[in-house]
């Protein structure tokens, strides 16, 4: 078994902001963080299986940089991440970026193959999610 990843970029913007909560607890909690403001994320999609004979490869790369782009680059690059209908009642953290990344793309690669998803939000913090665990309850 062998894992590969690639790794692609989009620039978003998200806030941080509880529907549920009255302005004061968000700015409480989440200070300046409610304020839109953008960033250069990163995202690694590891696929794991077994290296293919014919071919040396565990998935082939071009294909899942296809998939990777059609699915989520295509949707998140210059995006309002918090008013995609993704992140309704769900705030766009890191976690439920790369939540939301694996649930679009698990259907395209396979529960199999999906091993990872990694997103970047800067260069200091990244989230790594492995589907194991239901998403929070919106
Ligand atoms: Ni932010």
């Amino acid at each position: 078994i062998a894992y590969s990843s690639r790794r692609f970029t989009f620039a978003a913007a998200h806030r941080y902001w509880v529907e549920a909560w009255p302005a004061a607890e968000n700015e409480r909690f989440f200070g300046r963080l409610t304020v839109p403001h953008g960033h250069n994320y990163a995202l690694e999609v590891t696929v794991r299986g077994p290296i293919d004979r014919a071919t040396g490869m565990v998935i082939n790369l071009t294909e899942l940089k296809a998939i990777v782009n059609d699915t989520v680059i295509e949707r998140f690059d210059h995006a309002a991440l918090s008013a995609d209908a993704l992140f309704r009642g769900r705030v766009a953290t890191t976690e439920n970026i790369a939540i939301a990344v694996w649930g679009l793309l698990v259907g395209k690669l396979g529960a199999e193959r999906l091993w990872q998803v990694r997103v970047w939000e800067d260069d200091t913090l990244y989230v790594d999610y492995r589907g194991e665990d239901e998403a929070p309850a919106p």
